[in-house]
């Protein structure tokens, strides 16, 4: 029995036993028998969830690229790395070899280090979905210097906020990036941002869509160039096992976004054997994950995890409804994908569409099919199990987060039984637990709670960048010894959890995580606006959509509404990206609040759900009467 590779459900059982009873000795065997390493570990774990303070194979030396690359070149040299995608489907595909992808990374590693890029320091990378992007993650890691990915879609003060808060000293961009029809100004948003980042030294620009842009002389260059004159090998730095790895941005329910960070080693050997077994990937499969690069789903499980195992991996640079709604299943036909992950969000867009886009396509080289960042629904769920598996490719409902670093519960398919809607087994080594009010578990099965996490796991992030006592404070105050998800979930008669979405002010939006607090701020910025309140509501493509209560100010009052509601979306697209504007925009007179003065959400949210027949106890607020008129006049 390869502990590395489960395939039957009783094997599932004992590993996972194993795994749980003796941690350590269960990832020493892992990380030992499937990873290259300079130097072993002194310590497989040392962890303690009240500091918090979590270290994983303390005192070992790698370098992660060594493991996603270097290793695979003597037995998978001309084996494909990276199948690349272009949004334009009469541009050619690109197939990157393991060893063009380590030429690739060696040049763009040593171009860095030319610009004074040491280990340790923080680079900003704004990119579209290409295959810059991939390579210069891995350019970073090459080096020891810690990459800080900013998803491409996310507007200059955004991207600025990011880059001061991790004082990143270089920002690798692209001219603009190509997303269906249209094509958008990456470099001019960069600029913007820029004014506000006085600690950035060196802007390294990738030529993709051949716009005229502004290069600011002394601060921004083509990369190109400098890639060609680079040299074609570079030696990796030797990592300790704790050192970051990466630092990735996650909304949090209040305050600016949280800068998670990754480390080394457990991250890797996490992320590879999740990616193993999760999709069951087998050496000739071609693996596609639709997420971006932006998100931690990109960095798990479009590059570290597939690298680590030396498979192919396809990147995508278009979007699923360009040049039409078919263009998913042209890509898995044509590339033959066998191993298919994607977001629930575009599930339920794609199913909207005429079932002929589906059926034009031959889909049987898929074996495996995943959803994540969300609840994927049952109607959903039978959708995508009927029309894109035609019910011969089980779904992987997994569940996990930016913080988890790795999947966490999840079906390990043609192992576990699958059911709608449920992402039902832990994974190897996960112990999750059920929280009641009173901050106790819940044992036993048909129990509902919040979830906790009870033992640390390889790739849980160790921090939040600059912010320790943030990160104690958010994930580890609210119960003791646990690690709080901010989920909710179910555990059914036998023990299948469904997750049931947020507990906190973290709003899903088409499997984006967003925080109300700074999309409030925003609109509260607004000349006209003297207050507001952000909550979700079911949106049958995107599964919650924003519902904003705003009230003016006096001089705001005669402003005509619709212009206003368009120039609160302006200002939010500025501030955050347009994957934070309203779908809709109610005035008010005033706020729910409670005698101390919060704003009684619960409220507002059962009004935005048009849920209205009972709104629990309203009598401790300040306004009750207000709570009439909002319902009076609600969307
Ligand atoms: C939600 C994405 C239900 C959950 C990898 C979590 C899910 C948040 C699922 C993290 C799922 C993710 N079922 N809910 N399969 N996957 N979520 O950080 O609320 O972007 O806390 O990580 O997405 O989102 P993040």
């Amino acid at each position: 029995m390869s502990n590395y590779h489960i395939k039957h459900l009783e094997e599932y059982f004992q590993v996972y036993r194993k795994s749980v009873r003796n941690p350590e000795a269960f990832w020493e065997e892992i990380a030992e028998e499937h990873f290259v390493w300079r130097k072993r570990w002194d310590n497989v774990l040392s962890w303690d969830f009240k500091k918090p303070e979590i270290k994983w194979f303390e005192g070992a030396k790698l370098n992660i690229t060594e493991n996603c690359l270097d290793r695979h070149l003597p037995t998978r040299g001309t084996k494909t790395a990276i199948i690349f995608e272009p949004n334009n489907p009469k541009e050619e595909a690109v197939h990157i070899t393991y060893r063009q992808l380590h030429e690739r990374v060696c040049r763009m590693a040593n171009v860095f280090l030319d610009h004074g890029v040491k280990k340790g320091d923080r680079v900003c990378i704004y990119l579209p979905m290409i295959p810059e992007l991939a390579v210069a993650l891995l350019a970073c890691a090459r080096i020891g210097a810690i990459h800080s990915v900013v998803f491409a879609g996310f507007s200059s003060n955004a991207l600025s906020t990011r880059i001061n808060d991790s004082d990143c000293k270089m920002v690798i961009t692209s001219d603009g990036s190509f997303r269906g029809t249209k094509s958008i100004d990456l470099k001019g948003i960069v600029d913007k941002a820029l004014e506000e980042c006085p600690g950035v030294e060196n802007v390294l620009v990738v030529k993709r869509t051949g716009s005229e842009i502004y290069m600011e002389a002394g601060r921004d260059k083509w990369l190109q160039p400098l890639l060609d004159e680079a040299y074609a090998d570079c030696v990796a730095e030797i990592m300790d096992a704790e050192d970051p790895l990466f630092i990735l941005y996650t909304s949090g329910s209040t305050g600016t976004p949280k800068g998670m960070v990754h480390t080394t080693a457990g991250y890797m050997v996490y992320t590879a054997y999740t990616f193993k077994n999760v999709f069951q990937y087998t050496e000739n499969d071609v693996y596609w994950c639709t997420a971006d690069i932006g998100w931690i789903t990109g960095h798990s499980y479009i590059v570290y995890g597939p690298l680590a195992n030396g498979a192919t991996t396809l990147m995508f640079e278009g979007v699923p409804s360009y040049p039409d709604y078919g263009r998913f299943w042209d890509v898995i036909q044509k590339h033959k994908v066998n191993q298919f992950y994607t977001a629930p969000t575009a599930i339920r867009a794609l199913a909207k569409e005429n079932l002929e886009y589906v059926e034009k396509y031959d889909l049987s080289s898929l074996k495996v099919l995943g959803s994540v960042g969300e609840p994927i629904n049952e109607e959903a769920w039978h959708w995508y199990n009927n029309n894109v598996g035609k019910k011969n490719s089980p779904i992987v409902d997994t569940w996990w987060q930016t913080e988890t670093g790795g999947i966490m519960i999840t079906p390990i398919p043609y192992v576990t039984p699958t059911a709608p809607t449920y992402a039902t087994l832990p994974f190897i080594g996960i112990q999750p637990a059920l929280m009641d009010e009173n901050a106790k578990e819940i044992k036993g099965n048909q129990v509902e709670g919040r979830l906790c996490i009870k033992f640390p796991w390889p790739s849980i992030a160790r921090t939040i960048w600059g912010n320790h006592d943030r990160y104690r404070d958010t994930y580890f105050s609210a119960y003791e010894n646990m690690y709080f998800t901010g989920d909710g979930a179910l555990r059914d008669a036998v023990g299948y959890y469904r997750i049931t979405g947020r507990v906190d002010d973290v709003i899903i939006v088409s499997g984006h995580n967003l925080g109300t607090a700074p999309i409030e701020d925003s609109i509260n910025e607004h000349p006209a606006v003297a207050e507001s309140a952000i909550v979700g509501f079911p949106h049958d493509v995107k599964g919650n959509a924003l519902y904003g209560f705003v009230i003016l100010k006096e001089t705001g009052e005669s402003r005509d509404r619709e212009n206003l509601k368009r120039e609160i979306n302006q200002q939010i697209t500025e501030h955050i990206g347009p994957i934070a504007k309203l779908d809709k925009i109610q005035f008010v007179s005033g706020l729910p609040k409670t005698r101390s003065g919060k704003i009684m959400r619960r409220i507002l949210r059962k009004i935005a759900s048009n849920d209205t027949s009972n709104l629990g106890d309203t009598s401790t607020l300040l306004n009750p009467e207000i709570v009439q008129e909002i319902m009076d006049n609600s969307l």
